[in-house]
């Protein structure tokens, strides 16, 4: 059996997800499908920039902070301290939930350690991408993640336990004015204080019985051998040190991740599943080298409904890049791939795989270390049969035509992992599991 003696038959091994591109793979759908047979879902990094979309029935839910998981009555669900959380956007989502029928209480855990993203970080990070200063502009999510991480690292920030702790209201006062100074200084538009933080008290006090040390609760859980879901957000590619920086997110969503995001050891990850989307999808600036600026990438955006599920920018769109994907499973020691809207592709006539790129007569198997360099790489192609059938009615993955499964099975060729699952619709009944 997976995943150890100490685990009952149906739960799944510890599991880390990571989406293996630039975010948006699909990483929300298939943590609802698993979650069925895990105890625990902890999301370990990034914030409210995330946009993960669960479709059951004919419900949609876009989550932003909350864990995938939340919509499995029973099922734990915590926000790790390598978060930075939003206190003001957790509430409406809380709420929101609820309104819906979903209640987390007694069931999510927050942790005191988390950061808070304050509302000048979102104000700093409109700023800096208007005003450029730089001449960087990342198209970031303005959710305020980068100057939140910018000040965790600088130790100028409070965390969630700040926030919930009695002592409050006085040191986060301190902090406004410090930093109402420093952006008058930068001629940045100051907030209003006694707004913001009367609206800061009232998320404390809403937050409060969701604020605990999740590393305790966490090691415990682990140790009485819980089955864990660790949700990633972003993508690999937009991994701060591993991704195409500058045009990055400010954490960590490779495994590293993990452990400095959740408290607990390398050796709790007992299998990794990286989601690929079928073909690829970026949204903000960067580089993105099999980027169809033509009638395929737009029939991508239309059919995918390739729009941003928190800024609702359309996103960019390309053929399947495999040495992303391979660059990606290297990283992360990917153990099976999770490929989802398969279906996306099921109308073209022909299909293309990136297998390296070419720069300066020189050939890359893996992605190179400067956003620069990788700009200028043009891909090298292959070019497999279209199925111009649809995939979305089919019951058994035996079914599946025999072009789509040339696709996937030169994919998984390619970077060396296998298939673990395949999505090809956004409900969780289209999903196939293999082996996992
Ligand atoms: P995440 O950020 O990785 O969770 O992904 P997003 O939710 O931002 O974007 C994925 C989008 O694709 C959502 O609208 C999903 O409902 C949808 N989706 C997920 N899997 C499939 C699939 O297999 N086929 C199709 N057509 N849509 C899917
Ligand atoms: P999920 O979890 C796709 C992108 C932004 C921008 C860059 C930096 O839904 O896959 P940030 O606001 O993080 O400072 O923006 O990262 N980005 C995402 N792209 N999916 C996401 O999350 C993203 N979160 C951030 O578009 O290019
Ligand atoms: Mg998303």
């Amino acid at each position: 059996m997976a995943g150890g003696t100490h685990k009952m038959a149906a739960k799944i091994p510890n599991t880390l997800l990571i989406g293996a591109q630039w975010g948006d793979e699909g990483k929300g759908k298939i943590v609802d499908v698993l979650s069925r047979e895990a105890d625990v879902v902890i999301r370990y990094q990034g914030g409210s920039n995330a946009g993960h979309t669960i479709e059951v029935g004919t419900e949609r839910y876009v989550l932003h902070l909350v864990p995938s998981g939340i919509l499995h009555p029973n099922k734990i669900c915590v926000i790790g301290n390598g978060m930075v959380v939003d206190p003001l956007a957790l509430v409406a989502e809380l709420r929101e939930l609820a309104g819906r029928g979903i209640s987390a209480d007694g069931r999510l855990f927050v942790s005191d350690r988390a950061h808070l993203v304050l509302p000048w970080h979102k104000l700093l990070d409109a700023a800096r991408e208007q005003g450029a200063e730089t001449g960087v502009r990342i198209g970031t999510t303005q959710r305020g993640i980068g100057p939140a991480y910018a000040d965790k690292a600088a130790r100028l920030n409070l965390r969630m336990g700040d926030l919930v702790d009695g002592a409050m209201p006085a040191l986060l006062s301190q902090h406004l004015e410090a930093r109402c100074r420093e952006m008058e200084r930068s001629g940045v538009p100051t907030p209003e204080p006694t707004r913001i933080l009367e609206e800061l008290a009232q998320a404390a006090e809403f937050l409060r019985p969701f604020v605990t040390d999740t590393v305790t609760l966490l090691q415990q859980a682990y140790r009485a051998g819980r089955s864990l879901l660790f949700e990633g957000a972003q993508g690999v590619m937009l991994d701060l040190d591993f991704g195409t920086y500058p045009y990055v997110t400010s954490s960590n969503p490779s495994c590293g991740g993990v452990c400095t995001g959740t408290g607990l050891p390398a050796r709790a990850i007992e299998r990794v599943l990286g989601v690929l989307k079928a073909y690829t999808t970026r949204v903000g600036a960067g580089p993105f080298p099999t980027e169809l600026q033509d009638a395929v990438g737009t029939h991508l955006r239309e059919r995918g409904r390739e729009f941003g599920a928190t800024t609702g920018r359309p996103r960019r769109c390309g053929w399947f890049d495999a040495v992303v994907a391979r660059y990606a499973a290297m990283l992360n020691g990917v153990d099976y791939w999770a490929v989802t809207k398969l279906d996306v592709l099921d109308t073209l006539e022909t299909v293309r795989i990136c297998v390296a790129y070419e720069c300066d007569g020189r050939r890359y198997e893996t992605v190179p270390a400067r956003a620069r360099d990788l700009a200028r790489c043009v891909p090298v192609y292959e070019e497999l049969p279209g199925w111009r059938t649809a995939t979305t009615g089919i019951s058994r993955f035996a079914e599946l035509p025999p072009a789509a499964r040339a696709y996937l099975d030169r994919l998984c060729e390619l970077t060396g992992v296998p298939l673990g699952l395949l999505s090809f619709g956004p409900r969780r009944e289209t999903t196939f599991r293999l082996g996992i």
